[in-house]
C-alpha cells in the first residue's frame, strides 16, 4: 500500500478530523459519566452540565442560563465566586468535600467537589467534577437505627445493668480490638480520677457521692459507643483524617446521644453513659465538639472522661501515631490546664498520676 502524500492540506484536515473525533468521544464520556460535570466561566456561571449533575441536584429545567455554580455548592475558605479569577490565573485545582444538609439524616449528601481550571478554551474557564460519596452517610444512618433497635431489645429483656453496659461497649470492640482495650483502661482511669475528685471536693460538691464514683467508672465504657455508627474506612484509616472524614467521626457523639435519647434526664445507668458519650470531646475553653460547651456547662462526668480518654490516647499507639511516655502525657495534660481540661481536674490528676502509670502498666 502506498503512503498518502504528506501535503500541508491533508495534514491539517487530518488534525481537524482527529480533533472532531476526539471531541465526540469526550462528549460521550462526559454525558455518560456517573460523576456530575459542569463547565463554568470565570464568574461561576454554568455554561453546560451533564445528566448526572442535574440528577445530583434535582435540576429539572434544561437550560443553564440563569444558573450559578454556587447555587448548588456552598462557598468555602478555598472556593468562592471572588476567588475564581485568582484560581484561574494561578491554574489552581481545588478539591474539597462538601456536606449538604437535608431535612432528614437520610436526605443529607456528601459530595467531593473538584474544580479544574482550563487554559485551552476562550469560553469555558473551569470544569467542575462532583462525586457523590453519600453512601458514607447512609451507612451512618443505618447503624444509628441498628443501635436504637438494640437498645430497645435490651430494655425489653431487662438484663443486669452492668452486663448491659459491657455488652453495648463490646459492640465497638467487635469492630476494632484496640478500642476494646482502650475502654477497659478508660474505665479504670475514670474510676480513679473520680475517686480523687470525691476525696478532694466531695464536701463542697455534695452530689458527688460514693455511688457516683462507682457509676461513672462503669458508664465511661460507653463513651465511644457512637463509633459503631462510623464507617470502617474512617474508623480504621491508618492516616490522618481529612476535614470531612473528621466531621463524620465527630458524629459519634451525636449518634450515641440520639441512640440513648430515651434515657435523657432519667436516673439510670444509661443516662450517665449518654452524658459522657455526648460531652467527652468538649473542652474547658469552649473549643471542643459537638456543642462547644465551656467550663462547668460541661457535665463533670464529661470533664473527667475527657482527661482519661486523652491520657490513654497519648500513652498508646494509634494507627496514625506512636505512644508517648507517662511523663510526656503528664506534661501535655498540665499544658492543657484551663484549655482543654478543667483546672481542678488536672490538679486532682497530678495528685493521682502515679496510679494512672500503674494502671497502664498492669493493663498492658
Ligand atoms: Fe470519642
Ligand atoms: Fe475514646
Amino acid at each position: 500500500m502506498m503512503a498518502k502524500p504528506d501535503t500541508p492540506n491533508s495534514s491539517f484536515l487530518d488534525i481537524v478530523e482527529n480533533l472532531c473525533a476526539l471531541n465526540g468521544k469526550l462528549e460521550t464520556i462526559v454525558e455518560s459519566s456517573t460523576n456530575g460535570i459542569a463547565e463554568i466561566d470565570i464568574y461561576g456561571r454554568i455554561l453546560a452540565w451533564n445528566p448526572s449533575f442535574q440528577k445530583l441536584f434535582g435540576i429539572n429545567h434544561a437550560n443553564t442560563d440563569k444558573d450559578f455554580i454556587f447555587d448548588y455548592i456552598p462557598v468555602g475558605d478555598d472556593l468562592s465566586a471572588e476567588m475564581l479569577p485568582k484560581l484561574y490565573e494561578k491554574q489552581t485545582v481545588v478539591l474539597r468535600d462538601v456536606l449538604l444538609e437535608g431535612a432528614d439524616m437520610k436526605d443529607r449528601k456528601l459530595l467531593e467537589v473538584k474544580l479544574v481550571p482550563l487554559d485551552i478554551s476562550p469560553r469555558i474557564d473551569f470544569i467542575v467534577i462532583i462525586k457523590d460519596k453519600s453512601d458514607i452517610l447512609t451507612a451512618l444512618h443505618n447503624r444509628e437505627l441498628f443501635i436504637k433497635a438494640l437498645l430497645d431489645l435490651i430494655e425489653d429483656i431487662k438484663v443486669d445493668n452492668r452486663k448491659t453496659i459491657y455488652n453495648l461497649a463490646s459492640l465497638v470492640e467487635l469492630r476494632d480490638t484496640t478500642t476494646g482495650e482502650h475502654l477497659k483502661r478508660v474505665e479504670a482511669f475514670t474510676h480513679r480520677l473520680a475517686r480523687g475528685y470525691y476525696e478532694t471536693f466531695g464536701e463542697r460538691d455534695h452530689w458527688v457521692t460514693e455511688e457516683y464514683v462507682e457509676d461513672i467508672g462503669v458508664s465511661a465504657v460507653l463513651h465511644d459507643i457512637g463509633k459503631i455508627g462510623i464507617s470502617d474506612s474512617i474508623l480504621m484509616k491508618p492516616d490522618k483524617l481529612t476535614p470531612c472524614e473528621m466531621d463524620a467521626m465527630k458524629q459519634h457523639t451525636y449518634i450515641a446521644g440520639r441512640a440513648l435519647e430515651k434515657h435523657q434526664g432519667k436516673k439510670d445507668f444509661l443516662s450517665l453513659g449518654r452524658e459522657i458519650a455526648m460531652t467527652h470531646h468538649e473542652k474547658w475553653n469552649g473549643k471542643g465538639y459537638p456543642k462547644q460547651l465551656a467550663g462547668t456547662d460541661i457535665p463533670l462526668s464529661g470533664r473527667i472522661v475527657a482527661l482519661c480518654d486523652t491520657y490513654d490516647a497519648i500513652t498508646h499507639d494509634r494507627p496514625y501515631k506512636n505512644a508517648l511516655s507517662h511523663r510526656e502525657a503528664c506534661e501535655i495534660i498540665k499544658g492543657e490546664r484551663g484549655e482543654s481540661f478543667d483546672p481542678e481536674i488536672v490538679d486532682v490528676f497530678l495528685e493521682v498520676e502515679k496510679d494512672f502509670e500503674r494502671i497502664n502498666e498492669e493493663m498492658r
